[in-house]
């Protein structure tokens, strides 16, 4: 039989024994997320709705007398100090960026182990910045609240990994919880956490793709989401964001854009308004609903965003055909990573 794995905070503590020779003096962890609908949204103003995958990642800290720091992954058989590429980059990041917002620099030995798949749509990456911050503000004593966490989360993706990612990630691994999802409005900061029906599942299906953000293409999404706005801004007036462009002000300057960029504008559109139907489906209890909401966004990501892959089109086709299905989607970034289900049960 097999024995079961050991939690991830126990093996964080074993690395950061076996490496530093010390007890941690806190372990603090995060969970991955699943977006169950609004995605490539959150850095144009819109509505987001992730819910915590039961995969966590921990970090154990010590605080040690000197003022040195380094720190060590599992898997990753090397510790580091703030010149490692590639996850260190999250660890260092986010103690520099806890500095800038004045907290005192201290000597400390991290170790990290989970298990949030990497590169796989499920936030890996902010759940390793969201449990590294929450460490070390447990370590000096001091706290930030959730917005808080978030934005700095979002800095360090940004100026360390180089990724120019939305709030949506560091905002979910930092409060959304398995059975609750979180309607986060990425304009205002707003949030509330939404039961999801007993009578559905949230299934993660790994299509076995991978995909890296720091690739180029998401920023290139991002860009043209941008130049879109401006060009219809250029036709009916400054709006702060796509969130500000209804569907008959984007048709009204179909003329002044590219057709990419019609129809990126168009994905994002109606995507926040399909997370709107999608949360007074799922308060209402109309599964059938929600699961065909699901179904068009996965379409839009495919036809007008250009984000799915063929193994996702593939595996969403292939379940649809359960007859317990309500709804599949390709979830995250795209181009590789995991389909997210709703399963009738019970
Ligand atoms: C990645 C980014 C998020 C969001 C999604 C797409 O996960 O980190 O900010 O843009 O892609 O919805």
């Amino acid at each position: 039989m097999d024995a079961r794995p050991e939690p991830p905070e126990v093996r964080a503590e074993k690395l950061l024994r076996k490496w530093f020779g010390v007890a941690p003096s806190v372990i603090a962890s995060a969970h991955g997320r699943v977006n169950l609908i609004g995605e490539h949204v959150d850095y144009c103003g819109g509505l987001v709705l992730p819910v915590a995958i039961p995969q966590r990642t921990c970090v154990a800290i010590a605080r040690t007398d000197g003022k040195s720091r380094r720190a060590v992954a599992e898997g990753f058989d090397e510790a580091m100090g703030e010149s490692g590429e590639g996850w260190p980059h999250y660890v260092f990041g986010v103690w520099e960026e806890l500095e800038k917002c004045g907290a005192p620099r201290v000597g400390m030995f991290a170790a990290i182990a989970g298990d949030v798949p990497i590169g796989a749509g499920l936030s890996s990456s902010a759940a390793l910045c969201v449990a590294t911050v929450k460490a070390t503000l447990a370590v000096l004593g001091r706290s930030m609240d959730a917005s808080e966490i978030a934005d700095l989360c979002r800095r360090v993706e940004h100026r360390y990994a180089g990724v120019p990612c939305g709030l949506m990630d560091p905002f979910a691994c930092a409060v959304a919880e398995e059975r609750k999802a979180l309607l986060l409005d990425c304009e205002t900061g707003e949030h509330e956490l939404v039961p999801v029906p007993e009578t559905v599942r949230v299934e993660v299906v790994d299509t076995g793709v991978r995909r890296a953000l720091a690739d180029g293409r998401y920023a290139q999404r991002r860009a043209e989401s941008e130049r879109a706005l401006a060009m219809i801004a250029g036709v009916v007036g400054p709006r702060a964001s796509l969130r500000r462009v209804s569907l008959d002000e984007l048709h009204a300057s179909k003329g002044a854009m590219e057709e990419v960029l019609f129809r990126r504008a168009r994905h994002v559109i109606t995507e926040i308004e399909r997370v709107r139907r999608f949360v007074d489906a799922m308060r209402a209890g109309r599964l059938g609903e929600m699961g065909g909401i699901m179904d068009a966004s996965h379409a839009s990501l495919r036809e007008d965003f250009g984000v799915s892959w063929p193994q996702a089109d593939e595996t969403v086709e292939r379940l649809r055909r359960e007859p317990d299905v309500l709804g599949a989607r390709m979830t995250g970034a795209g181009f590789g990573g995991c389909v997210v289900v709703l399963r009738r049960c019970g």
